[in-house]
């Protein structure tokens, strides 16, 4: 990478500078004492960042945030990846005004759930209806009971490798961070291992005629195997099975359509969240209609309660989706994500040889989707180097739990990055040359599900 002097005196020189987060520390004291956990989302954390981090952001446009006290960053994952335009951007935040300014909710539906309806399926191939609402976590919730009542059966199957797929019980009993969820319920969720059509078909035959879907995201950080996610969608039609893929994460990114889009396997339900709203809240189930349909007033089979909610249409997020999904059409918005991540993954990757990190510091998954992998000096998986190295980034400029893009990151906010990133690596290496005690200040983060504090 080519780095003038200049530029490394001045990254030397932020380094050097401590930060002053005086401000903030005074407010995550107050939301310590007023919310529990201190903030709303368990992965905006304190435990999910190094102690030396902004506590709180006040303000955002495009990729760029500013914190309490005064500092400016670039962003990546924004919004927990729901930000793939940019914050505060334009184009939606008007269209979201307007719609506002018409009013938010109504007695009956309004026109625009019809708009976005008809907008969504568009983009999707085999798809034949939508419901929306606020959060991923209900669709994927809605997705599991839609698919116990058309098959008759309880136990579902999810895939072990992927880490969220809903706040619900049925999928936080599976989890370390269970307390209060009966285990019955957490019984009646299984798991089986990503790209192993074998290990599912042995859940099915240990389970005959009683899972009712096989939920998982179509992709993560690993990339399926030629053919597993078609083979997948046989097996569970073999076995009488709903299959779901959760695009929560792949939709809008992969491709338009997600995963499916990406793939070309269309499976029987699916939901979508995040880059949907730019940040506004607002997430699809969508799928067959026979399946869909038990949702609705024209069957004569028992009525499934399906996402009924007094703000799942409120109208403005509805219009921003709508103008996201404009967007999306005429910028080409997923062609520049996978761009912009292939940039960044190309100079990274000279960053790590030339510090000869190639054995503790890794990129993995696709350009539109870039996490980082941390491993200490007996190359082990670590949290506390990976502690290190954001500790390292935030001192120069970046938030970076992850090196996800969006629209707003242009070619100079990439170098940039990459500058960063080049100096963080350089601590990286001394840290595993002399030792991480005498680079991390403070605790390391902490996995979220873990049973005590
Ligand atoms: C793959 C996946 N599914 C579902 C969810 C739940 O979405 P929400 O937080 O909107 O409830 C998430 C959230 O991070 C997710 O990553």
């Amino acid at each position: 990478m080519a780095h003038d002097a200049d530029k490394l005196a001045g990254l030397a020189r932020v380094a050097a500078d401590p930060m002053n987060f005086s401000n903030s520390r005074a407010l995550q004291a107050k939301a310590h004492r007023l919310i529990p956990g201190g903030a709303h989302t368990y992965a905006k954390g304190d435990d999910q960042y190094p102690q030396q981090a902004p506590g709180f952001i006040v303000r955002g446009k495009g990729c760029h945030v500013w914190d309490l006290d005064g500092h400016e960053y670039i962003e990546y994952g924004m919004g927990l990846r729901a930000v793939t335009l940019g914050h505060a951007f334009d184009p939606v935040v008007e269209a979201a005004h307007k719609q506002m300014q018409l009013g938010t909710n109504f007695g009956r539906p309004a026109k625009i759930e019809v708009d976005l309806a008809e907008a969504t399926l568009k983009i999707l191939d085999g798809v034949d209806m939508v419901k929306f609402a606020k959060n991923g976590s209900d669709v994927t919730t809605a997705a599991v009971t839609l698919s116990r009542a058309h098959t008759g059966r309880d136990l579902v199957a999810i895939c072990g490798d992927h880490p969220f797929f809903s706040v619900d019980d049925w999928f936080i009993g599976t989890t370390e961070l269970n307390a209060g969820i009966p285990e019955a319920i957490s019984r009646m969720t299984l798991k089986f291992r990503y790209n192993d059509l074998a290990d599912l078909r042995q859940l099915f035959d240990q389970h005959p005629n009683q899972i009712a879907c096989v939920l998982l995201e179509p992709e993560t950080s690993v990339p399926p195997a030629p053919n597993y996610l078609a083979q997948l969608k046989q097996l569970c039609e073999d076995r009488g099975a709903v299959l779901v893929f959760d695009e929560t994460i792949t939709g809008f990114r992969w491709h338009l359509a997600g995963g499916q889009g990406f793939h070309g396997v269309v499976p029987h339900l699916s939901t979508f969240g995040k880059a949907l709203g730019n940040g506004f809240a607002i997430a699809a189930l969508v799928g067959k209609r026979e399946i869909m349909r038990l949702g609705g007033l024209d069957h004569d089979q028992p009525r499934v309660f399906l996402l009924s909610t007094t703000h799942g249409a409120e109208t403005h997020a509805l219009a921003a989706a709508l103008e996201i999904i404009r967007i999306y059409r005429e910028s080409h918005v997923v062609e520049f994500l996978w761009k912009q991540g292939e940039r960044l993954r190309a100079l990274l990757d000279r960053s790590i040889a030339e510090n000869h990190l190639q054995d503790f510091f890794a990129l993995a998954g696709r350009p539109c989707n870039l996490i980082f992998l941390t491993r200490d000096q007996d190359r082990q998986r670590s949290q506390t180097y990976r502690t290190l190295f954001m500790q390292e980034l935030i001192r120069r400029g970046v938030i970076g739990p992850s090196f996800v893009v969006s629209f707003s990151h242009s070619d100079a906010d990439i170098d940039r990055t990459a500058e960063a990133v080049h100096g963080a690596l350089v601590v990286y290496r001394k840290a595993i040359d002399e030792g991480i005690e005498k680079y991390l200040e403070g605790r390391p983060i902490r996995p979220v599900y873990r049973k005590f504090n």
